[in-house]
């Protein structure tokens, strides 16, 4: 069954779905935008998971285009994916880790057996893509992927990203 692509605005941390992804760093251990909202919302056990990802398997960081879950602590989902978006400048606007962060999430969906995935425009904020090339590589990513995800929503902040995804939705 293909995946149900759907559109919100709203904020991730308010969604009621099986993994939300966290647009993270390297570090895992927290910062601004949607990383903030998630770690002050899920509460200290997903910081605790994330010192132990740090501690264990991911000593140097979680590496751009790659994912990984813990628990989701206090927010309604089950689980966090948390992934590390390219900044845009770094990355000279190359699409594919871009591309990665919403294959290698739903990868990670699959292995935890989510169906429903909530997504952040990921990158979009302080990586500074820019939205409207951002949601035509997320949505590409979406529909080629090979997954058990039933739907992905995308959950956009404000107008303007939410019209750069329907855009490539419609
Ligand atoms: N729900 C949904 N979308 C949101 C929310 C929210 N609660 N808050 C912000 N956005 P960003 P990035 C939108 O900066 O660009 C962090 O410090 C926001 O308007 O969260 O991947 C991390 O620790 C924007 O469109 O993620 C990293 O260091 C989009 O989500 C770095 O920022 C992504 O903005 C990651 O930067």
């Amino acid at each position: 069954m293909p995946t149900n692509i759907t559109l919100v605005r709203g904020d991730i941390t308010e969604q009621d779905v099986d993994a939300v992804v966290n647009a993270a760093n390297t570090s895992l251990l927290g910062g601004g935008g949607v990383d903030g909202a998630i770690h002050r919302k899920g509460g200290p056990a997903v910081l605790d998971e994330c010192r132990r990802l740090r501690a264990g398997h991911y000593g140097r960081g979680l590496p751009t285009g790659q994912a990984v879950a813990t628990t989701a602590g206090r927010l309604a989902a089950r689980w966090v994916i948390h992934t590390v978006g390219p900044v845009y400048r770094d990355s000279g606007g190359d699409p594919a880790l871009l591309s990665s962060c919403f294959l290698e999430s739903l990868r990670v969906a699959d292995e935890l057996g989510a169906r429903t995935v909530a997504f952040p425009a990921v990158s979009t904020g302080a990586y500074g893509w820019p939205v409207a090339d951002a949601a035509r590589i997320a949505v590409e990513a979406v529909r080629g992927a090979d997954t058990a995800v039933e739907e992905v929503r995308f959950v956009l902040f404000d107008e303007g990203a939410y019209a750069a995804f329907a855009a490539q939705i419609d």
